[in-house]
């Protein structure tokens, strides 16, 4: 069976092609630069920049995978969580598809398609689990008994872990996204300079916290009158910044992953979404979770928004549940409203 899938929840207009077993074909085409100079997603541009890319996209898949439209079987669009602008364009997209074509479409969640690109590359994943979502819209913890039975143990009070990355980088006038950059500073840095406190939520253990410690990191830059400011500290020492807010960040991550993998006795940790391609969280869990528990960790393109993930949970929920219904459409979902997913 082949599955097209297709991914525009947030800045990256995705399409790939999965057979069940492989990946055929896997296209990103990322707006980062169109977006730069807001230094995050502007949801209008790029709402309006995937209904200019979609199609070619989605040609570009099938041409990488040596098929045309008459081979797909089924269309997975991801419908939630995400930019409702942005994720109407793909599901619409889809859809148009799939009534030209005459083939189902299914629409999938977003972040459970994080966790579930680990079942792309890695077979025989023991249950019960741990599933993060480190990413620029989410960071939350799951309890996965099984591929359907995923509940939610926790999730972030304010920021998201990615955005927190990303506010810190424009703090240290580095481009958008600033993950990446943050991780590349960050190697050159002491991560012991600035020995910001581990974010903890002390009545829920499970939960994440990450605007504390962005402000931390403001006013040790910025001192109290914040960003319009001069920074009080040479540019030398940003690296150092960098190093040190980068432990602190992924040790909160650490806590709450830990105490749950070690309380819930599981055998797999899963993780995803666009943090979690960092080199320096995933030395820091290799090392520290239980020894009982293996952890999986995507490859890069699989970690960062992308459309294969997308089609292996669609392929998976199809042969489940089968099509959605005609009226599918897109829902923003608010990253605190899901218990289950
Ligand atoms: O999963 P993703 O592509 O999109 C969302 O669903 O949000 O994640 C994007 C986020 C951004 O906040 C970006 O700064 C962060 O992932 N990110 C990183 C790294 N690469 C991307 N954060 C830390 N280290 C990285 N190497
Ligand atoms: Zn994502």
């Amino acid at each position: 069976m082949i599955t097209l899938g297709i991914e525009s929840s947030c800045d990256e207009t995705a399409a790939a092609i999965y057979d069940g077993e492989r990946l055929l074909s896997n296209i990103v085409l990322s707006q980062t630069t169109l977006h730069e100079e807001f230094g995050g997603v502007f949801p209008e541009l790029a709402a309006r920049r995937h209904l200019d890319h979609l199609l070619p996209v989605v040609e570009q898949a099938l041409e990488e995978a040596s098929l045309t439209k008459k081979d797909i079987d089924v269309i997975a669009v991801a419908c939630s969580p995400g930019l409702i602008g942005a994720l109407l364009m793909g599901v619409n997209c889809a859809k148009a598809l799939g009534f030209a074509l005459n083939i189902p479409v299914i629409g999938v969640n977003h972040v459970k398609a994080h966790l579930f690109a680990n079942f792309i590359d890695y077979e025989n994943i023991a249950f019960p689990a741990v599933g993060l979502i480190a990413s620029g819209g989410h960071t939350a913890l799951f309890h996965m008994k099984s591929k359907e039975d995923i509940h939610l143990l926790g999730t972030t009070l304010d920021d998201a872990v990615g955005e927190c990355f990303d506010k810190v980088a424009r703090m240290l006038n580095l481009p958008y996204p600033g993950g990446p950059e943050i991780e590349k500073l960050a190697k050159t840095g002491n991560p012991n300079t600035y020995p910001f406190k581990t974010p903890r939520v002390k009545t829920s253990p499970y939960h994440f916290s990450f605007s504390g410690l962005k402000t931390k990191v403001l006013y040790t830059v910025y001192g109290q009158n914040g960003k319009n400011s001069t920074p009080i500290i040479p540019k030398e020492n940003y690296k150092d910044v960098a190093a040190s807010f980068q432990k602190a960040a992924f040790a909160s991550l650490l806590f709450a992953t830990k105490k749950a993998c070690e309380e819930l006795d599981v055998k797999s940790f899963l993780i995803g979404g666009g943090v979690s391609c960092n080199l320096a969280l995933k030395e820091l869990f290799e090392k520290e979770l239980p020894k009982s528990t293996t952890p999986y960790f995507p490859k890069k393109n699989l970690t960062l928004d992308n459309a294969a993930m997308i089609a292996a949970l669609g392929h998976y929920q199809f042969l489940k549940d089968g099509a959605s219904a005609d009226d599918l459409t897109a829902s923003p979902t608010s990253k605190k409203a899901f218990t289950s997913i």
